[in-house]
């Protein structure tokens, strides 16, 4: 049980609007996080965990821990709030950057993880075309002033969930028709960023990071499996083949004709798109999907839930629970280790590109203990039947480069506040209570640092 390559980069992953706080300090403009209103009973995102002011005592603990990398994500409005670059933006991430090498942590930038600038969002946002503009002109002063550094770029989080559950991410609750068009523009902006980033002077690598998971048929009815094979292409290979290949899937593409939601798609994005594809895969795994063939095709089509639940699409699938699975407490998401080695492995047989998993990981309650402990082995569980899996999947053949759950200290969630908690460090906060935001280190902090140690598995004891 120790398949991991010498190099495997261990780390973990945070988002700036998340994690940051500082939300209007130095210069910073407000993001489409900071003027939505927070969902009812969850805080908003201002405070976060704070990392903006302490981020060299939590670089300190990311060491500890034994972390080879952490990933982490760029905010678009601190380095050009309202399109003008921000010194004191750059200088920030400068010096976490520095901070991380200095400690042996490998940074991995994400350049936008749902937090659009609020002056573009008024403008358009991604539907309009000058933010693909406002998008590559930002990512080339990231990459002017960090890609000395930086051997890992990922483009856009989870551009797949922003248009399947923008209601929870950014608040976007556009039709099927205007969100294509947008999620369009990402895709021509991530095109031209990765062309500008290949024709730099630069020797890392740059690619997407979307949410990928395997699709099951509910049963071994051929109806079934047609209905997974069109969940997957549009949940999944719409984002990949796009990055990867530079075209629309197709049979993603029959769907958006029945939805009416096929974007306007120039020429000249078709030949940017096909001319700049990526380095490698980036994905984020928490779940399984499992659909069956709906019995109609009329009905109501939705945008999920929140980013980790299904959907159903009338005339191609119908979304189910998988019996054989458990859910967690939060979201009722299923919890399927086997599944992350089936989409690793399916990405690699589509794509063959290097993999690298960028969240993973169980959103729970803790308990500080009066002696200040967080028993969290529901996590240690968790996590460790996934990396066994991941395990399983690098001797099926898959080249992984590295591993970073979500997350690496506490921080907010998407839409469902502070306390649910995913970090191998605890933050001392609640949702209104800012408390003294003082980390203490988890059980699960000391498990990863001595499975970090061993490379692996093995011998950790568990
Ligand atoms: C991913 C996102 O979808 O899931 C993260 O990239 C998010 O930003 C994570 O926090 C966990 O989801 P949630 O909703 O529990 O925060």
């Amino acid at each position: 049980m120790n398949k991991f390559p010498e190099n495997f980069l261990w780390g973990a992953s945070t988002s700036a609007y998340q994690v940051e706080g500082g939300w209007n300090m130095d210069g910073k403009e407000a993001s489409v996080q900071d003027i939505r209103p927070p969902f009812p009973n969850t805080t908003d995102f201002k405070v976060a965990s704070d990392h903006y002011n302490q981020f060299k005592e939590d670089v300190r603990l990311f060491k500890e821990l034994g972390l080879k990398a952490y990933r982490f994500s760029i905010a678009w409005t601190r380095i050009m709030p309202h399109g003008k670059l921000n010194k004191q933006g750059i200088d920030f991430y400068n010096e976490l950057i520095n901070e991380l090498i200095e400690n042996d942590i490998e940074p991995i930038p994400t350049v936008f993880h749902f937090d659009l600038p609020a002056s573009l969002h008024e403008n358009g946002g991604w539907e309009n075309r000058k933010t693909i503009d406002a998008f590559v002109q930002y990512c080339q002063v990231l990459f002017d002033h960090f890609g000395d550094r930086i051997k890992y770029w990922q483009t856009i989080n989870e551009q797949n969930m922003l248009v399947f559950a923008g209601k929870v991410l950014d608040g976007d609750k556009s039709s099927w028709k205007s969100v294509f068009q947008k999620n369009h523009h990402m895709l021509v902006a991530q095109a031209k960023v990765m062309k500008i980033y290949h024709s730099g002077n630069f020797s890392g690598k740059i690619g997407p990071a979307p949410n990928i998971a395997c699709v099951y048929p509910k049963s071994e009815n051929p109806e079934d499996m047609l209905a997974a094979e069109y969940m997957s292409a549009l949940r999944n290979w719409l984002f990949l083949d796009a990055a990867v290949y530079g075209v629309y899937n197709h049979m993603a593409m029959r769907i958006l004709k029945s939805l009416d939601a096929v974007p306007i798609i120039t020429d000249e994005d078709r030949q940017v798109m096909k001319e700049n594809t990526a380095d490698f895969i980036a994905f984020n795994y928490y779940n399984s999907m499992t659909v069956s063939a709906p019995e109609t095709s009329e009905g109501k089509t939705d945008r999920g839930k929140n980013q980790q639940s299904a959907f159903s699409i009338p005339g191609f699938f119908k979304m189910e629970n998988n019996q054989h699975l458990q859910n967690t407490v939060f979201s009722k998401w299923a919890i399927d280790p086997v599944g992350l080695r089936v989409t690793a492995n399916q990405i690699y047989n589509r794509y063959n590109l290097p993999v690298m998993i960028t969240e993973n990981g169980l959103g729970q309650e803790d308990i500080l203990t009066v002696e200040g402990k967080i028993h969290d082995d529901y996590r240690i569980n968790y996590l460790k039947a996934h990396i066994e899996q991941m395990s399983l999947a690098i001797e099926d053949g898959v080249e992984f480069l590295g591993y970073c759950p979500w997350s690496a200290i506490d921080l907010i969630s998407t839409h469902e506040g502070f306390r649910k908690r995913y970090g191998f460090v605890y933050v001392n906060r609640d949702d209104f209570d800012l408390k003294d935001l003082k980390r203490y280190k988890k059980d699960s902090f000391f498990w990863y640092k001595n499975v970090i140690q061993k490379n692996g598995l093995q011998n950790v004891g568990e």
